[in-house]
């Protein structure tokens, strides 16, 4: 590819970009940005990472919650683990709010409270990968940095009308980004890819009608965008079993226990159960147990299914691990996903099988 052609692609979506960027609450607009506004790297920093996690929409609200409670890196570095993994429960993943801590407080304690500006300097950072480094030097810094997600990668797939299957064609999809990012405003051309990815090149029926890179697009030349990026078949998720005990006293309280830290959900408030490799486990406390059904939950390497146990017992009952938290303390909202959907079910007295 010439230089000039290449100027030209990125300049024809960063005129795109100026009219079409989308809104949103840790984006510094194109106009903005033009008259000198930077951008926060403490806002695109949260918000790559929650963006990791979920859509555009769904972290809307996540991103306005943590950054009215702690409006800057000191502030979430100051704040406590249980606070942070509370408002991250619905996320998933837990492991990333862990990171998302060790991160703060590092560039607290190794870097006087500035994010380190080159993206080198960021994946030295706790729980900052190859993706995140780049995106926040590019956004934040405008560093020239290569920013890959899954949007670029299918926009890449499909103007340079690579066949070979992903994740086999990640290195070549890479190269391809590089080539094309400029060096003027790395950042919001960085931003305009995915965007393009997000709301025109979409996964299907991609609208190649008000594309900017219609003309140039070799897979829509041929008309086989819609069958790029290939994928390699993916190996199936296995399967994890196990059970869960939840026991609600005739006063309102519920039995819960904290998680060990570590492995997943680690620090969630969560319902005693056994271990989720299908072995039995000692229930908290004797009492008439009734099976009422199971749920059903994806993690990102396996599935689970968690058969529901559930009994009511006597103010006066004493378990052998967690707590009875009465209702005024017990705010079903900030557990994670799976334990939600097991209370759920219990609380309903839906039974299911
Ligand atoms: N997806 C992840 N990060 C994004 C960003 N900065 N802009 C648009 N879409 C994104």
């Amino acid at each position: 590819m010439r230089d000039g052609e290449r100027a030209a692609l990125s300049g024809d979506l960063l005129d795109w970009y100026d009219r079409n960027a989308r809104v949103m609450p840790w984006r510094v607009p194109p106009e903005d940005k033009k008259a000198g506004v930077r951008p926060d790297p403490y806002r695109v920093w949260l918000s790559e990472v929650m963006l990791q996690q979920t859509t555009v929409a769904a972290v809307r609200d996540y991103f306005r919650r943590f950054t009215d409670r702690w409006p800057t890196v000191a502030d979430l570095a100051a704040a406590e683990d249980a606070a942070v993994m509370g408002e991250w429960a619905g996320l998933g993943y837990y492991a990333r709010a862990r990171n998302l801590l060790a991160c703060a407080r590092a560039v607290m304690r190794d870097h006087g409270g500035v994010f380190p500006t080159s993206r080198d300097g960021l994946l030295s950072l706790p729980g900052i990968g190859p993706y995140t480094a780049a995106a926040i030097a590019s956004i934040a810094y405008d560093e020239p940095a290569t920013v890959v997600d899954g949007n670029v990668e299918r926009v890449m797939s499909r103007l340079w009308l690579v066949t070979d299957p992903l994740p086999g064609s990640k290195a070549e999809l890479t190269r391809l980004a590089a080539l094309l990012t400029p060096p003027q405003r790395p950042g919001d051309y960085a931003q305009a890819v995915m965007d393009l990815g997000a709301t025109i090149c979409t996964p299907r029926n991609p609208a190649c009608g008000i594309c900017p890179w219609r003309t140039p697009c070799r897979a829509q030349a041929e008309g086989v965008q819609s069958t790029l990026p290939r994928k390699a078949d993916k190996a199936a998720k296995p399967i994890r079993q196990g059970t869960l005990w939840l026991a609600h006293r005739t006063d309102g309280a519920w039995l819960v226990e904290r998680r060990p830290d570590r492995g997943l959900l680690g620090g969630m408030l969560g319902f005693p159960g056994s271990d989720w490799d299908g072995a039995g486990g000692a229930e908290p406390l004797s009492a008439d147990w009734q099976d009422v059904g199971e749920v059903r939950h994806t993690f990102t390497h396996f599935h689970l299914i968690l058969r529901l146990s559930v009994a009511t017992v006597a103010p006066d009952v004493t378990p052998s691990r967690g707590e009875f938290l009465p209702p005024a303390q017990f705010r079903p909202a900030d557990l994670p996903t799976v334990m939600r959907k097991a209370y759920d079910v219990a609380a309903s007295g839906d039974l299911r099988v």
